[in-house]
């Protein structure tokens, strides 16, 4: 079959494509790098070049590209069936990845419900808050959420998340209590970390207390905001909003579509703490970052709420047509068998290589505000004065600009405003992440200092 010309694709590309979270406008005003492959960590341009992919796909991708592991799995799936409906039919991979998925979640979450993205899987879990209080008699129509939570695009999980540039167009179909995590009384309020946690703490508290039995479930990405810049909280944090879920009767549902799969060290996020919540969603490195899964997870205690005789319609009348897809099923699955004990035991390691990189190529940088990470999710904040916290003007696009920089180091990374975000696959080598970091801190060196 032979392949469009670059020229082709660009006027493709620029003449019927709308990209997601682009101003289109200025897209079609810089000629597109056009990843025409991938291998391992690296994508591969419609002309040869290679790049370091330093943000894993928008952080989905996990043992690197084409593995042949998971490559060979996908195409084993595709010569028995691409894709079955899970509505009134089973299918092997489906039901295997169910229940590897619940032998490594965090306790008690037995059940797996698949949709096919991150926002799906927030969706999915809101309903199954709100429809499990209705079966127990009560109606809670409300969730509390996290300032600058993000969950995702979709009506609901836009609701529980909220970015003013993000979100600000939707805003009145959006009713949620918000609540600041301790970061965001750190960097708003000047607040001292232990300071911020206590009072972080009793915010939470105090809004449920005040709402008592009007709560369906708080709603939060454990140990990182990802996009809002990447956030850390104190794993403590989720430990104590656990309790407190606990002592005010609510439900707990813990978003791990960014952090999940071994993103902050450990497996999960909850992992870190031994937290359970009651509902826990995934999606991106779910399906090894190959294909569109994702999955809500719930106990059986919310599962059991959901019996009954097929007449009282109790059920949970919810679906994608796409729901367990086989060949993503596949490639879950392939996925998992690439978490070794090895692997995983190795992943911390990999984390302290990456911050020492920061300590020594970005740290010193003088527009550097901030440096944020657990485990191999960072932000960079950059700053016209880092010293004040001036943030550079938009019309600057000083984020953007640093990533056309590193590009051509041969790195890719994307900004989230005038943070730099760094999520590279976690099959990253040392070389690389040193190389991906050095290389960062000379894009962003000069761009700040032109
Ligand atoms: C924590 C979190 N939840 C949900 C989502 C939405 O996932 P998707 O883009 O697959 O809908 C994201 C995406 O970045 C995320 O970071």
């Amino acid at each position: 079959m032979t392949q469009p010309t670059y020229e082709q694709i660009v006027e493709w590309d620029h003449s019927h494509l709308w990209h997601p979270f682009t101003q289109m406008q200025e897209w079609v005003g810089e000629p597109p790098l056009v990843v025409a492959s991938g291998d391992g960590n690296y994508l591969i341009d419609t002309d040869g070049r290679r790049y370091l992919d330093g943000v894993s796909s928008l952080w989905c991708n996990v043992h690197g590209h084409r593995h042949p592991k998971i490559d060979a799995a996908i195409r084993a799936q595709l010569d028995r069936v691409a894709h079955t409906t899970l509505l009134g039919l089973a299918s092997p991979p489906s039901a295997e990845l169910a229940a590897r998925l619940a032998a490594i979640a965090p306790a008690g979450l037995n059940r797996v419900f698949y949709s096919d993205a991150g926002a799906t899987a927030v969706e999915v879990a809101l309903k199954l808050a709100l429809q499990y209080w209705r079966l127990r008699g009560e109606t809670r129509p409300r969730f509390v959420a996290l300032t600058e939570g993000y969950h995702g695009d979709t009506l609901g999980a836009m609701s529980v998340g909220f970015s003013v540039p993000f979100h600000r167009f939707y805003e009145p179909l959006l009713p949620v209590e918000r609540v600041p995590a301790p970061y965001a009384l750190e960097r708003e309020d000047g607040l001292a970390p232990a300071d911020a946690l206590a009072r972080a703490l009793e915010v939470m508290e105090s809004t449920l207390a005040n709402a008592r039995g009007a709560i369906a479930a708080v709603v939060l990405e454990p140990l990182m905001q990802g996009a809002a810049g990447m956030w850390p909280q104190p794993p403590s944090y989720l430990a104590e909003v656990r309790a407190l879920t606990r002592r005010y009767d609510t439900l707990l549902i813990c978003d791990e579509v960014a952090t999940g799969f071994g993103r902050t060290g450990r497996m999960f996020a909850c992992d870190h703490t031994d937290t359970s919540p009651d509902l826990l969603t995934v999606g991106k490195g779910l399906s090894g970052g190959y294909l569109p899964l994702a999955a809500t997870l719930a106990s059986d205690e919310i599962f059991e709420v959901f019996l009954g005789p097929y007449e009282d319609y109790t059920a949970f009348f919810h679906g994608h047509t796409f729901t367990g897809n086989a060949l993503a099923c596949a490639a879950a699955l392939a996925n998992l068998d690439l978490f070794t004990p090895a692997m995983l035991a190795a992943l911390p390691a990999k984390g302290e290589t990456l911050s020492r990189a920061l300590a020594t190529h970005v740290a010193p940088l003088a527009h550097v505000g901030e440096i944020r990470q657990r485990g191999t999710m960072i932000g960079i904040e950059l700053y016209q004065d880092a010293v004040r916290r001036i943030p550079y003007e938009a019309t600057a696009r000083t984020g953007h600009r640093v990533i056309r920089a590193a590009r051509e180091r041969g790195l890719i990374v994307r900004p989230l405003g005038d943070v730099i975000i760094l999520m590279p696959p976690l099959s990253i080598t040392n070389d690389e992440s040193t190389r991906l970091v050095a290389g960062v801190a000379e894009a962003i060196a000069e761009v700040t200092d032109a």
